[in-house]
């Protein structure tokens, strides 16, 4: 399929996005500029972090957060294995070894007992711990945290949340009731890529619990440079900052984050009222979360059912994806220790992500659905 009528995940972007930009190019507001701060306090106040440091990238993010946590050559990161490979590239950036911990079939993200039965074991046996963990809030579903969370902090293992897709989202009931994904650890961060729940046409945001490691994470993500000396650097630091023009958007984007969840979740509520009847699911929705509806998917038991169902929407021009390869099938990852099972394994060869841009029209979900309905009943 050369060019999809029907996208699987764009932004959703209008004119007050393109005056802000322009305002923001006119005002001579290209790379510093109010815009930045703005973005970087709104989506502070959206996750009820006390701070927010926008960068380029999601990805920049995770390094940042990882580096600024002390991560580096020699030590050992866990990583959920189902996961886009920016979450494991940015710990081998740092010079720290991925170990992959196996998902859990209710949310999909990183099981907790896994991670709680290592900790125990090292613990009695004496073994080193990992310096920190990164759990993936996948496909904007919440990672079931709070079983570990004390564990975790007991033994001094930072979280770094990615949260790159989880923006909107939240925990739903327990000690997390309310708060979103990305707020919890020691940092989270957040994506604004071309396909993310809001997006910057590139962008990332890191934010973090304590003021000093914010301070060192914005330090270090402007080159370390020493504020009003020219030229001189106290450490390697990166250039990670994002433009005042992208923050620009940002900001308007924040404006509109609760309408573009909004039509998320209706899109995936569609999606699983029109799956069920045909024995398929949509997607892990946990009762203790509350996902922003990015990504909409359809599980299915039958991987020929999954290739027919894509081949059809291809033929139509509807774009279709399956979720992630697992770090442990992916070339740069295929030798790392594993914690747990197959179970990432089997979540990926069942899963076919489906159109859900905020503005997806009924129509054009509709034909979606209709193809998903033809293949199955005829299969
Ligand atoms: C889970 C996850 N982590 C990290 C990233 C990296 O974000 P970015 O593309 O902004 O670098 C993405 C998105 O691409 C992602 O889906």
């Amino acid at each position: 399929m050369v060019d999809p009528r029907i996208r699987l995940s764009e932004p959703t972007i209008g004119d007050e996005e393109a005056n802000a930009a322009a305002r923001a190019v006119r005002d001579g507001h290209l790379v510093f500029g109010p815009d930045l701060p703005a973005f970087e306090a709104a989506l502070a106040a959206a996750v009820g972090a006390p701070g927010a440091v926008a960068v380029s990238t999601g990805t920049a993010a995770l390094h940042l957060a990882l580096v600024t946590a002390g991560v580096g050559p020699g030590d050992e990161v866990w990583v959920s294995d189902l996961t886009f490979i920016s979450s494991a590239n940015a710990i081998t950036y740092t010079g720290a070894r991925c170990v992959l911990v196996d998902s859990e079939t209710e949310s999909w993200n990183l099981d907790p007992t896994i991670v709680a039965d290592e900790i125990r074991r090292r613990a009695r046996a004496g073994l080193p711990m990992p310096k920190a963990i990164v759990p993936v809030h996948l496909l904007g579903h919440p990672a079931n945290l709070e079983p570990i969370l004390d564990l975790l902090v007991e033994h001094g293992i930072t979280i770094v949340e990615d949260a790159a897709e989880a923006l909107g989202s939240r925990w739903r009931g327990g000690q997390l009731d309310g708060r979103a994904p990305g707020s919890v650890g020691a940092f989270g961060i957040y994506s604004f890529n071309f396909n993310k729940p809001i997006s910057t046409g590139g962008g990332g945001m890191l934010v973090a619990r304590d003021p000093d490691d914010l301070a060192r994470a914005r330090h270090l993500g402007a080159q370390a440079k020493i504020p009003n000396l020219d030229y001189r650097h106290d450490a390697v630091g990166y250039n990670y900052r994002l433009s005042n023009v992208a923050a620009a958007l940002g900001v308007i984007q924040m404006q509109r984050l609760d309408g573009l969840i909004a039509r998320r979740q209706a899109i995936a509520i569609r999606y699983r009222d029109a799956f069920e009847p045909l024995g398929l699911g949509s997607g892990p929705d946990a009762s203790w979360a509350a996902r922003s509806g990015w990504l909409s998917s359809a599980v299915f038991a039958d991987p020929g059912t999954r290739t027919a169902v894509r081949s059809a929407l291809d033929a139509r021009g509807i774009e279709s994806r399956p979720i992630w390869a697992p770090m442990r099938l992916q070339m740069p990852y295929a030798s790392c220790e594993i914690l747990g099972g197959g179970v990432a394994t089997t979540i990926a060869d069942q899963v076919l992500c489906l159109p859900c841009s905020a503005h997806l029209t009924e129509t054009q979900q509709d034909e979606v659905i209709e193809t998903v309905q033809h293949v199955v009943r005829s299969a």
